[in-house]
């Protein structure tokens, strides 16, 4: 089998999963680059790793570079992928730099893995809320269509990358030394816009049009474009929430034809990529805690609602830094290469 050289490009939250699920999923690796703003070496999983300081040359000969780098002007991907491009290389970015571009495909192969073949150099990964609500809903939508979607999401800290989630640690740590008297507390590091532990906050991103931040556009842009359906009707609130990985979302979908709870439980049962955790009798249903880790995501609380034939609910969990991110971007990569 043929060997391929990678480039992944960060070593954050994002990053580091990259290393580990390349590893995981037995990626056919010739040689691996791994590229940030400073070196150093790392280790992941007892595995050494050595980063190198990014510059064009080191995209020489690199057939994939998987981009987890920071967004915008000074972040990454923006400097560094058409350097890629020019060598004759292949980018997956995480970021949203790219996602919009109607030149770039947005890919969940679960859900429009053909659009992988439509590249001309670059392919977008997703959001992370998006690809996990993409996933629960796209078989949905293939059988009965939906025509409005309600969405809140409970994202934890590890979503806004690992400065989050040492404010986290951070903040819980603070108030474990008060003895919980006092719940207020101010991390050194503070790079969310409000205290986390104990706590939680609807601001995720950016305040942008009509009172929605840009967290909750992205839900709607992005599920427009892998969908290939600009009519649905999508409305988000975005939450962050004290939880270290694993982002839930509690859905409200309204269909096209009558889908009973049933009907849906059998539909993602069989569906790529879904777990459904769907009892609640015996307490059983998605959690982030256990859904850290895992490449699947994970739906259950499937419920009709009593006012609307049409309505029902879903409870979405996955892990944010795998198939939100990390898993997902892989998936991509092996498609490029190994796809038909
Ligand atoms: N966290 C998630 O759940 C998630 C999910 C989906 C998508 N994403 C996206 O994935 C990307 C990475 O997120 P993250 O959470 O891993 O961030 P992070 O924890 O803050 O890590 C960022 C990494 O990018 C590197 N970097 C930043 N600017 C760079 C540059 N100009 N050149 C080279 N390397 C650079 C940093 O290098 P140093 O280590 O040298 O500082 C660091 O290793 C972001 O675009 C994010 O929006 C994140």
């Amino acid at each position: 089998m043929r060997k391929y050289n990678i480039a992944v490009i960060g070593v954050g939250a994002v990053g580091i999963e990259m290393l580990r699920v390349l590893y995981q999923r037995k990626f056919p690796i010739a040689n691996l680059t791994v590229l940030a703003r400073s070196a150093r070496n790392i280790e992941v999983d007892a595995k050494k790793y050595s980063v190198k300081t990014i510059s064009p040359g080191m995209f020489d000969g690199v057939d994939i570079a998987l981009f987890a780098g920071t967004e915008g002007e000074k972040g990454a991907a923006v400097t560094y992928a058409k350097e890629v491009v020019k060598r004759g290389g292949v980018v997956i970015d995480n970021g949203a730099d790219f996602r919009m571009d109607p030149r770039v495909p947005l890919v969940v192969p679960e859900v429009n893995a053909k659009d992988v073949k439509k590249h001309k150099g670059i392919i977008s990964n997703p959001n992370c809320s998006t690809i996990q609500m993409v996933v629960a809903l796209s078989p949905i939508h293939k059988k009965f269509g939906i025509k409005r979607v309600i969405a809140t999401t409970l994202q934890a800290s590890s979503g806004a990358g690992r400065s989050a989630v040492r404010q986290l640690k951070e903040e819980v740590s603070l108030i474990a030394q008060k003895g919980q008297a006092d719940l207020n507390v101010k991390a050194k590091n503070r790079s969310m816009p409000q205290q986390l532990a104990y706590n939680l906050f609807p601001h995720i991103g950016t305040f942008a049009e009509a009172g929605y931040t840009n967290e909750e556009w992205k839900l709607v842009k992005e599920t427009h474009k892998i969908m290939h359906d600009n009519k649905m009707s999508i409305s988000a609130t975005t939450v962050r929430v004290p939880v270290r990985t694993g982002h839930s979302e509690s859905i409200y979908i309204e269909t096209k034809r009558p889908a009973s709870p049933d009907k849906v439980r059998a539909l993602l049962s069989k569906s790529a990529g879904i777990i459904v955790i769907d009892d609640p009798k015996n307490n059983l249903y998605p959690m982030p805690k256990d859904a850290e880790g895992k490449d699947e995501v994970f739906v259950g609380r499937i419920r009709k609602d009593p006012f609307n034939k049409n309505g029902l609910w879903l409870w979405v969990v996955a892990d944010n830094l795998r198939k939100g991110a990390a898993t997902n971007a892989v998936q991509i990569a092996e498609c490029v290469l190994l796809c038909p």
